[in-house]
């Protein structure tokens, strides 16, 4: 069993110890603020129930998941033991270079300190660091004990022995590491989701489609798919002979598509009330949160069928 510091117990904080204490881990909690980590437990504890009746527990008990998660006011004790530290505290790099300074002189010296920042390259918070060639990104989509893709992102500096950990550390929790090469901001799912959401913009502003529309393309065509599988399988799947007759078949199609959308739309602009109205026609701002706790639930039987399907269909 190995001993993980979650340094920062939000949203994020609290998803890893809930991801890392189902895999066996011994997980401790820190936060700046002293009751965070007891709210975290207070989430973690109501969150088990429903993750053990989906069979998200690895066979475990609620109860032997929440005894695995400990509370520890003190940074240093918290990171004493650990063989891997991972970083939640709030998107400022500043605030990301301090504590990086902190726990680089604190965690024992093969320790694995990973970051769970959105954005933030590695390279501008670790630069000056002793221990830099141990410090990376390990950035989840939230939540991570419900969608299993991480990004593993290192720095210039990063040793690939440590990138390595952090890969097989992922892939015994269960979890799905992309691993990448070097550090690009955006990093590989928000540039995919960008160019996503800039064309979707782009559909509305243009008078094209609703959002409504565009989001049907989505939830009822492309994700279907790609809810098992990415956008390369998909096209070897795609045309008899797979990924080369797909590129000779349909590339002249996107290649007369790619100059039309080389344009810009401000986000923020007169499209976003066009979206707006819509999306308040569909979702009152009163219920924003009653269909948070459905999107969650619907994860969580996605997730579970997925695990099913992929035993009983093959991955
Ligand atoms: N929320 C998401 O969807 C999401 C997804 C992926 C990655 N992230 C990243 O995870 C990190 C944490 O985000 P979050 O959504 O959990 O935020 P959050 O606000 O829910 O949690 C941040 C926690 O950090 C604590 N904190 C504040 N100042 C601190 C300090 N100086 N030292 C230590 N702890 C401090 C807060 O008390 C809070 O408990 C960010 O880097 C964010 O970009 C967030």
């Amino acid at each position: 069993m190995t001993k993980v510091a979650i340094v920062g117990s939000g949203f994020i904080g609290r998803a890893w110890a809930i991801t890392f204490a189902r895999a066996g881990h011994q997980v401790t909690l820190w936060d700046a603020f002293k009751d965070a980590p007891g709210r975290a437990i207070d989430f973690i504890r109501d969150a088990l129930p429903e993750l053990a009746a989906n069979g998200l527990l690895n066979g475990r008990t609620p109860e032997a998941v929440l005894a695995d998660i400990s509370i520890e006011d003190d940074l240093e004790a918290a990171v004493a033991g650990a063989a891997h530290v991972q970083e939640s505290t709030p998107e400022q790099v500043e605030l990301k270079r301090t504590i990086f300074a902190k726990l680089d002189a604190l965690a024992p010296e093969d320790a694995v300190i990973a970051s769970s920042t959105s954005a933030i390259l590695p390279s501008t918070f670790t630069a000056t660091l002793k221990g830099r060639h141990r410090c990376l990104v390990i950035h989840p989509i939230n939540p991570p004990y419900l969608i299993p893709a991480a990004e593993v992102v290192p720095a210039p500096w990063t040793s690939p022995e440590v990138v390595e950990r952090a890969r097989a550390f992922l892939v015994a929790a269960g979890q799905a590491p992309i691993v990448m090469k070097r550090e690009l901001d955006g990093f590989i799912m928000n540039r995919m989701q960008g160019a996503l959401l800039e064309e979707a913009f782009r559909l509305v502003a243009d008078g094209f489609a609703s959002a409504e529309d565009v989001d049907i393309g989505i939830r009822e065509g492309l994700a279907l798919r790609w809810s098992f599988m990415g956008p390369f399988e998909t096209i070897d799947l795609n045309a008899p002979a797979g990924v080369r007759d797909y590129v000779e078949r349909y590339q002249g199609l996107y290649v007369n598509l790619w100059g039309q959308m080389q344009r810009r739309v401000d986000w923020g602009g007169p499209v976003l009330d066009d979206i707006e109205r819509d999306r308040r026609a569909k979702l009152k701002e009163a219920d924003l949160v009653k269909r948070q706790l459905w999107r969650d639930r619907r994860l969580m039987a996605l997730a579970a069928h997925k695990r099913r399907a992929a035993g009983d269909i093959g991955e």
